[in-house]
């Protein structure tokens, strides 16, 4: 499907939107990274203003915090509020029972914790994120690793039957250097039938601290197509 800029980011804008209406006075949230995040931020931005809104958000990335700050959203920590009452994040793909690969940002260990601390984890993307089975289209599943242990994890990755590679940085030479100081794999697994299994195998080999697979985490996805916003809840 090709779809113009400007379609996008509209589409991702108003899911985005329709997510921010689930904040209520006196929520503490996650925030998550990435650029539909940046539309949440800003419309959350806003009704704290206008409405005048008590709401605290723990950032999940540099990014995310900078983008609170920027929108006069008030951060705080986890250990000051170690539930949260909902996260929106955005994802890189979303399957139909809303398993996700997330982490084409980066962000993807503190995007889990937060939403592993959330009653409730919305998701905001625009329709090309939706597919039928993860792994579609060559999407690769992010895994963060513990530098020491890279070499170690590719070979393991490739006795799983995926294809990793260690992500490079623009704008620096050698490795993207997460929030948290590791790097980042990028394996491509083909059609991920079983994102279950596969996850429980990736989390048990050491050096991984964190996979961008989310399975049975998201509660509901607003998606940004051509037709409006899809509200598609999580079946049990
Ligand atoms: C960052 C993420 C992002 O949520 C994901 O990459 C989607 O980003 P965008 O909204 O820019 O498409 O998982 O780690």
């Amino acid at each position: 499907m090709k779809l113009e800029k400007e379609y996008v980011e509209n589409a991702k804008k108003n899911a985005a939107l329709e997510a921010v209406k689930n904040v209520k006075n006196g929520f503490v949230i996650g925030l998550g990274s990435g650029s539909t995040v940046a539309y949440a931020a800003e419309e959350l931005g806003k009704r704290i203003k206008t409405e005048k809104l008590h709401v605290l958000a723990v950032p999940t990335s540099h990014q995310s915090f900078m983008l609170s700050v920027k929108n006069g959203i008030p951060t705080t920590t986890f250990e000051e509020n170690p539930t949260l009452d909902l996260t929106i994040d955005g994802a890189d793909q979303i399957d139909e029972k809303l398993n996700l690969i997330k982490g084409m940002g980066g962000a993807l260990t503190r995007e889990k914790i937060v939403a592993a601390a959330s009653k409730k984890l919305i998701i905001i993307a625009d329709e090309r994120k939706a597919v039928k089975t993860l792994g579609e289209n060559k999407q690769a599943v992010p895994i963060e690793v513990v530098p020491f242990a890279t070499q170690f994890v590719i070979r393991k990755i490739a006795t799983f039957g995926g294809k990793p590679k260690i992500r490079e940085g623009s704008g620096k030479v050698g490795p993207v250097i997460t929030d948290n100081g590791n790097f980042l794999i990028d394996a491509d697994f083909g059609l991920i039938r079983n994102p279950a299994e596969l996850e429980k195998k990736l989390k048990a080999v050491p050096g991984v601290v964190e996979t961008g697979l989310f399975v049975g985490m998201t509660d509901t996805v607003y998606l940004g197509t051509r037709e409006g916003v899809k509200k598609i809840e999580r079946k049990e």
